[in-house]
This record gives structure tokens, sequence and C-alpha cells, in this order.
């Protein structure tokens, strides 16, 4: 899909459809303000018959739309559903879309972003296939023109995703053209570079949901670092390294090779280094993130065996590794003024004859010694290395993101990520960062005295809390051993990786968490210098 700005009066001549946006009100549903009878040649109405819109359900609501009839001789383009048969005109209309986006005063603050994403979703829904189409903005909007463009692409480009690489026979097309529409001339500049900003940003979600839509046994550890080899291979600003098995031993990675002895398929540490063309730079010094992300290319569990039905979405395991990689993908082509290391451990939890049994002893890179007593519980294992070398780099802050606990769905369902933190400063950029790309985060506590929970009769610490209590907790908790001092943050992305559904705009399966709060972020001048100066 194309995401092109425009004015309303400036729109390309071949439109299918043309979407309004309408307040939900007192009086029923209305077009918003400086909706003109004729955009584009639609049909658009200036006022709104609230009978002949609540017979059909259509209030207003944010998500909700309406195919609007226009008068009877008048054709549409598209054979869109609810749409009546052709006409008899022989001059053919865009077909008019009306798109509820709630009350005028929620188009304010992240919250009438998020709408805006929806709203645009559901447009880019009701369009359908192979169509050209261009989204009014309202002129009521209180949001910078440039952040509703960039809303609107992404919820049209993500709305329209499908992960199709293994169906045969004939697929739907997708939407063409997505016009990114201002009423104001002056204002469709402004929408062009918003618009392909969220263009850009929304097709590196897509890279990170293809990634975890794939069958595990093709995205092998292998496999995934070839992918971002070759994705980075002609920047000047990026650099790739892989370890293989034999390197990673040398480096002693001890939790990441304990989980991949059961498997057939060797482990990875992938490693990209991202240096800014342009960087921010606070007293000489260029800021210094580092991203890490849990890449579980396939998790059975081990020796301590999912069952059928807890393993039949484990290829998402890498999804925290992948959105790391994708956000850095999105940041480093927009410009990001960071210098950014991003650091993924790759590999299977399979049960083979060599696997690591409960019981046995792990040592980390940084020395400190781990009980296995859940094989299961193996995402803490391979993120205490890569942790350990995050901390090596030198950085001002790390966050990881992993797929880490079932009990973070538990506690926050599949819309909210759990947020562990050693430091309230780079917690509050992280959640801010949740509100601004509707990536929702939600904070847990790391309290001091449930390090208990994690005590081992035999080694530093074991790699199970106690069952049924605080999960999410006793992983970071355990994750905490190996950042050090380092402002840390942590995103337990387990409930939000994958999506059950296709809905607003979600797709059914990854769902690439992480992605736009992470890229938002790290393209963040704002939150470049944040990091330097707390010293
Ligand atoms: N990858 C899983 C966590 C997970 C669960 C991700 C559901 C997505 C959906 C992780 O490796 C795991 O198995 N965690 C265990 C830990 C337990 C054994 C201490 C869990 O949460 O049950
Ligand atoms: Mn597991
Ligand atoms: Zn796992």
């Amino acid at each position: 899909m194309k995401v092109e700005g425009a004015s309303a009066y400036g729109l390309p001549g071949d439109l299918d459809a043309v979407g309004v946006p309408v307040f939900q009100g007192a009086d029923g549903p209305q077009p918003a303000a400086g909706v003109t009878a004729d955009i584009a040649g639609a049909d658009v109405p200036a006022v709104l018959d609230p009978v002949w819109c609540r017979r059909r359900g259509f209030t207003g609501k944010p998500g909700q739309t309406l195919v609007f009839h226009p008068v009877a001789s008048a054709t549409s383009r598209l054979p869109l559903r609810g749409a009546g048969g052709p006409g008899t005109d022989d001059r053919p209309r865009p077909t008019t879309v009306l798109v509820g986006v709630g009350e005028p005063d929620g188009l304010a603050g992240d919250r009438g972003v998020e709408t805006l994403r929806r709203a645009a979703a559901a447009f880019v829904r009701t369009v359908g296939e192979g169509a050209s189409a261009a989204l009014l903005l309202p002129r009521e909007l209180r949001i910078d023109m440039a952040a509703a463009a960039a809303a609107v692409a992404e919820g049209g480009v993500l709305a329209d995703y499908r992960f199709e690489t293994h169906k045969t026979g004939d697929r739907p097309g997708r939407l063409t053209r997505l016009v990114v529409t201002t009423e104001a001339p002056a204002e469709a500049v402004a929408a062009a570079g918003g618009g392909a900003r969220g263009a850009r940003i929304a097709e590196s979600v897509m890279l990170a949901r293809d990634l975890v839509n794939e069958p595990p046994s093709q995205m092998t550890p292998q496999r995934f670092v070839e992918v971002f080899a070759r994705r980075f291979r002609d920047d000047p600003a990026i650099s790739v390294e892989a370890w293989d098995g034999e390197r990673i031993a040398a480096e002693r990675l001890g939790g990441l090779l304990g989980v991949s002895r059961g498997s057939s398929q060797p482990p990875r540490l992938l490693r990209v280094e991202y240096t800014p063309i342009a960087p921010v730079e606070v007293d000489g010094r260029i800021p210094h993130l580092a991203l890490v992300g849990k890449g579980i290319t396939f998790d059975s569990g081990g020796l301590s065996l999912k069952t059928a039905a807890g393993m039949e979405a484990m290829k998402t395991d890498m999804a925290g590794a992948a959105a790391v990689l994708c956000a850095l993908d999105a940041a480093a082509a927009l410009g990001s003024p960071l210098r950014i290391t991003v650091l993924t451990p790759l590999t299977e939890n399979m049960p083979g004859g060599r696997a690591t049994k409960p019981g046995d002893v792990l040592t980390a890179r940084n020395g400190k010694t781990i009980e296995v007593l859940n094989t299961d519980a193996e995402g803490r294992l391979v993120l205490a290395d890569a942790l350990s070398l995050a901390v090596e780099a030198g950085p001002d802050a790390i966050i990881d993101v992993a797929t880490l606990t079932g009990a973070v769905v538990v506690a926050l369902g599949n819309e909210i990520a759990g947020l562990l933190s050693n430091d309230d400063d780079l917690a509050g950029w992280v959640v801010a960062a949740g509100s601004r790309t509707g990536e929702r985060v939600w904070r847990l506590p790391l309290p001091e005295d449930y390090r208990s929970h994690i005590d081992s009769d035999v080694a530093d610490m074991r790699n199970t809390g106690r069952a049924g209590q605080a999960g999410t907790i006793a992983a970071a908790m355990l994750l905490a051993e190996f950042v050090g001092t380092v402002p840390w943050a942590h995103l337990d992305i387990a409930g939000t990786g994958r999506s059950a559904e296709s809905t607003r705009y979600l797709a059914k399966g990854g769902t690439g968490f992480g992605v736009r709060l992470l890229a938002d972020l790290a393209t963040s001048e704002a939150f470049g210098r944040s990091l330097v100066r707390r010293g």
C-alpha cells in the first residue's frame, strides 16, 4: 500500500473510496466540520439523518463504519459491503464511507491518536482489496498534523497486513493507495511527511509479524540471523555480527548453551550496532541505548515439556528478538540520533537426549550460577547472558523485550505488556512511549524482599519462583541480577506478542508489539538527552 498526503482540494481523480470522519453526538452522528459536499467527486452528506443511521446501527463510535448511500442515480465505484447495486450514472464516483471517530473532544492527546489509528483500520477493512482510498482528517483535530497522519498510516497499513507466504491459490489483493487527506491545503505537506513516517514504521512492524508467523522449522536461529544480515548489509550505519555455537561456548554464554543443548539446531548470538550519522551529543557524548530480545525460535519447554495446547503458539517465543531488531530497522530508516546496540540470543528449547535437566546448574556470562528447576523457564537463562553482554557494552540504558511468562497474561491480559524496571525515569519514558504509540504497558514492582523467591539451595539463584505467586516479578528479579546498576527496563510481551483475532489494526498471529514503542523512543532526541543527563 502506498501512503500519500493531500488536501481535499488536491485529491487524485481516480479514487475508489473517500472516508469521512463522523462524530458521535447528542443529536446523532454528524460529519466533522469542513466536510464539504464534494470531495473528489464523492457524494458527501453535510448532515446525516439520525434515523437512517440508527437503523443501520451507526452511532459514530470509534471503529464503526457505514457505507453512505448517495442519490439513487449515483454509481459507487466499489461493490462494498452494504452498498447498493450499480447505478445508472455513467460517471463512477468514489464511494463515501462514514468513519466513526467518537466525541469531538476525544480527538486530542494520545487517546485521540489511537482513535485515528483505529478509525483508519476500520476504514481500510471496509474499503477492502484493490482499491485506492482517501481518508479525510477532521478540522476538529487537536493533534499535531504529522502525528495524526502517521497514526492514520500505521492503522491503515497494519490493518491491511496478511501473512500468506504459505497459502496457495488466489489471494485477495490489498488496498493499493491510502491518501491521508487534510481540509487545509497548507497542512498537506505535514500530512505527507507524517504519513510516510507512519508507513515506514508499519513496514518494520510487518517484518516482525512475518518473522513471528513463519513456521518454526523455517525460522531457525541461523535463518533469523540471515534475515537481518541481509537486511542491514548495505546500511553504512549498521554492523552485524553473529556468534556460532563454538564462539558462544568460548565466550562462556552458559545460559544460552544450556538451553540449546536439547536441540539439533545450533544457537546463535546476534549483535547489531547502529552508529548515527547525525547524532545528538550531550557534553560530547552520544547517548547509547542497548536493546535485548528473547529469541527462542521454538519453545517446547525442553524436558519440562509443555502440553500440546501450551506448545501450539510457541513459534512466537522469538517475538522479543524480532521486536528489538525491527525497532532498530525503523529507527535507522528514520535517522535515529542515538547509538544503539541490539543483542538477541537465539535458540530452540527442545527435549533432546543432551538436553539440560531439572537440577542442572548453569554459569552465565557474568559468572553467576543458576539452578535450572524447570527447563521451560528458559527465557531468563538466555537473557542472563545477553544482558551481561549488554552491560559490557557500557550503554546508558538497557531495554529488553521478551515473551517471558504466562503469568503476565494472567495479570494484564493480551492488550497490555508488563513493565519492570530498576529506574523510575526510564520506566516513565517507556510508559509515555507506550501511551503515544498505543502499545500499552503497565509497571509491576521489583520488591527487594521478593529476591528470596528465586533463592536456590545449591546455586546463586534458581530459574523458577514460587508456584502460583508473582511469576512475572520472579522472572524479572532473575534478569535484574544481570544488569548491575545500569538503568534497565524489561517488557514482558507474552500476552501482547500475538493476537487471537484480527481486530482493529492487529491481525491474527504475531502483532509486532514493541516495535512502535521502541522506535518512538529510539528516534526521540529528548529521550537520548535524558539518558546522558542522569550521568
Ligand atoms: N515462552 C514461555 C512464556 C509464554 C507463555 C509466552 C505463554 C507466551 C505465551 C516461557 O518460556 C515459559 O514457558 N514460562 C513459564 C515459566 C515457568 C515454568 C516458571 C511459564 O510462564 O509458565
Ligand atoms: Mn518456556
Ligand atoms: Zn519461552
